[in-house]
């Protein structure tokens, strides 16, 4: 079950609940110069951080007291916007999330930037977090080199490791079978190991920058509820297609 709704994410969250989101999953413009079909990507440093509390500040009302909050940011505005943060939640990690960008050239003067920063904030102490269905299988080298009796039966090695707090995952290079058209669409791989691990069965989600809708299909496909905000109409177009078919195959019972 999700809503969408085609609204600056400011007007609309003064519609929403206070305490009434499980899980808040904010990727917002990083200050990039994108093109989102409007202006949203292009603010002034200043002007950008003020936008930025300014949502935060409207927004943590609206997460229960043991909900959480991931936010995507860059190494140029997560120290500013952490900082912000820690005075009104409590910082839980920071993940790194390492796109596997290929070998490429551009500038010589610095280290080529790689990766994205996620902040993620809980309510407080009691936060909902379940690792079980995101522990990474332990590869079968692995499982065999711990055959010594010390090992033997150890739930760990049958469950999985603890994921870290680097997440490798590939982005979404043009012709992947995930793609729409949106400019800076995040693999449902993401997004699904927030959902799993800091969502409970039923929960809802918020997504107050939808995009092309990734956040929607992966709490959908996951037995979550999600409300999410798009300000531009043609990606709320767009998610209403790709969430019908998402849809229409999940009821088909062969969704992936
Ligand atoms: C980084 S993209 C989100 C991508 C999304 N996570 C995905 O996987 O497709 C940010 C989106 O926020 C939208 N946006 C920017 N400012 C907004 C605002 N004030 N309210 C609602 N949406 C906004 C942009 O149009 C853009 O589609």
């Amino acid at each position: 079950m999700f809503e969408l709704q085609n609204q600056d994410c400011l007007v609309a969250l003064d519609q929403l609940r206070d305490a009434s989101v499980d899980l808040v999953i904010a990727d917002p413009p990083y200050r990039l110069g994108k093109d989102y079909g409007n202006e949203s990507d292009k603010l002034t440093p200043t002007v950008f951080l003020a936008w930025m509390e300014q949502w935060l500040l409207k927004t943590i009302p609206k997460i229960k007291a043991t909900g959480s909050l991931y936010l995507f940011a860059t190494w140029q505005h997560s120290p500013e916007i952490f900082s912000f943060l820690k005075r009104h939640m409590l910082m839980v990690n920071e993940i790194i999330w390492d796109r596997r960008v290929p070998s490429m050239g551009g500038t010589t003067r610095k280290f080529s930037s790689v990766h994205d920063n996620i902040g993620f904030f809980a309510k407080q102490a009691g936060y909902y977090f379940d690792l079980d269905p995101v522990r990474v299988p332990y590869d079968s080298i692995t499982k065999k080199a711990r055959t010594r009796s010390l090992f033997v039966g150890k739930k760990w090695l049958e469950v999985g490791y603890n994921p870290k707090d680097v997440w490798s995952i590939s982005r979404l290079h043009r012709i992947h079978r995930e793609r729409q058209n949106h400019p800076t669409q995040k693999p449902l791989e993401l997004i699904e190991r927030m959902i799993k691990s800091s969502c409970p069965m039923d929960g809802l989600v918020l997504d107050p920058f939808a995009g092309s809708g990734t956040t929607l299909e992966a709490a959908i496909k996951n037995g979550r509820r999600a409300v999410g905000f798009e300000m531009n109409p043609v990606y709320c177009q767009l998610i209403h297609n790709r969430l019908t078919s998402t849809t229409r195959k999940s009821q088909q019972g062969h969704l992936y």
